[in-house]
């Protein structure tokens, strides 16, 4: 056998053995560590990428992102992509995030005024929420209170690739919100990207809606079935979440679902300093160019670059007479007055008055904070003014 390779070998041409040699010579470079290192920047390359990240949901975020840097293959050396201030993908597939991955368990902050848990949605994807509602034992003792509560529907921020349902700056905003108005709140922990691209927060979160309305229906969320009432659906977002409550609802209204909801619909949506871009400039809008490549390539990286700046998804002002179609009776739009996203929040509530949506659209701004401030200081005059804004948009008739 051997022989008769090598009798075979010998009477091929020379040059058929040096072409020969050269494709050997290029599987035992695939085979070494030097292939990981030679993957482009190109980013269309980072869906086919995807399947290789070991990180699949926020979980495993912490432990993740201590993992010490395998120094040996020198693999986490290179950067695939930078997202400051959020996080680096590296050639090797890691992900790195740089905050907003701290977990804090359901107990954290407690107040007896609130009671809180977790629940699994899907166990297939790991889609999970965290419920809150009000302690009536506690505030209504000894009677208990038997109206049903408006069921909020709030989707975390954080620039699509951070935060968590479980972290601690929403897990303290979320339960002020219960402890001050008379809601039940479920705050969908959606999957993130890159390892998790756009549409995927999308259908997860629509996911979280029609479990919603099954649970607060017929169970076996307690919660929902014995608390929520189905004629009051809300959902809320602050910057990233307000993108994905937005399309949400549209959908909603697309999908309709009545369908799912005896023709109940959402009620109202309220998008908190909601991050929005779009290819042309707003006119009060501060646009260099290195704010517009940064918008448009991170927006690219969130989604697989499957959509453009303008996509609806991501350019509301692009959908015209679909915006009609945005399957809730209200809508609140929060501002900040040096948010770079201020001029799109406006925009919005311009654009959706003018497509001939038949609701209530309003807008609520806060001058001299930034984007999101009232995550980072709750406690502080201006977001706790924003915050009975808030409730008192959930609590009309
Ligand atoms: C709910 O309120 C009751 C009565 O004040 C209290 O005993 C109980 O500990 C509270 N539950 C939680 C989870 O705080």
């Amino acid at each position: 056998m051997v022989n008769f390779s090598k009798y075979v070998f010998n009477s091929f041409p020379p040059i058929f053995k040096y072409l020969m040699f050269l494709l050997l010579s290029f599987f035992l470079y695939l085979l070494t560590n030097e292939w990981s290192n030679a993957w482009p920047s190109n980013p269309l390359l980072l869906p086919k990428l995807t399947p290789h990240l070991n990180v699949s949901n926020s979980d495993s975020d912490q432990e993740e992102s201590t993992k010490p840097v395998d120094v040996s293959t020198g693999l986490d050396l290179e950067i695939q992509y930078d997202f400051p201030p959020f996080l680096r993908l590296y050639k090797s597939g890691r992900v790195e995030r740089l905050l907003g991955t701290a977990l804090v368990p359901s107990s954290a902050f407690a107040t007896p005024k609130v009671l809180c848990k977790d629940v699994i949605i899907d166990e297939k994807t790991g889609l999970a929420a965290r419920l809150y509602m009000p302690n009536f034992t506690h505030i209504d003792s000894p009677t208990i209170n038997k109206k049903k509560l408006s069921i909020l529907i709030y989707v975390h921020g954080g620039a699509f690739v951070v935060e968590s349902a479980f972290s601690p700056t929403y897990q303290r905003y979320l339960t002020k919100l219960v402890s001050k108005g008379r809601l039940l709140v479920v705050s969908v922990n959606y999957r993130l990207a890159p390892e998790n691209t756009l549409p995927t927060a999308y259908d997860d979160t629509w996911q979280a809606v029609k479990w919603v309305v099954q649970n607060a229906k017929s169970g076996p969320e307690k919660f929902l079935s014995q608390h929520g009432d189905l004629n009051r659906i809300f959902m809320a977002g602050d910057s990233a979440g307000g993108n994905i409550a937005h399309n949400t609802v549209m959908r909603a209204g697309k999908e309709g679902l009545h369908k799912y909801n005896n023709g109940m619909r959402i009620k109202g949506l309220v998008l908190m300093n909601p991050y929005f871009w779009g290819k042309e400039p707003l006119k009060d809008e501060k646009r260099d160019k290195e704010t517009i490549q940064r918008l448009e390539s991170t927006w690219g990286f969130v989604c697989g670059w499957k959509y453009n700046i303008n996509h609806p998804f991501v350019n509301p002002l692009s959908l015209r007479d679909k915006w009609k179609k945005l399957g809730c009776e209200r809508v609140l739009v929060t501002i900040s007055e040096y948010d770079l996203f201020r001029p799109r929040g406006k925009a919005y509530v311009e654009g959706l008055r003018e497509s001939g949506w038949n609701g209530l659209v309003e807008v609520y701004e806060t001058k001299g904070e930034n984007h999101v401030y009232f995550l980072w200081k709750p406690n502080e005059e201006k977001a706790e003014k924003e915050m009975e804004m808030v409730i008192s948009f959930l609590n009309r008739p």
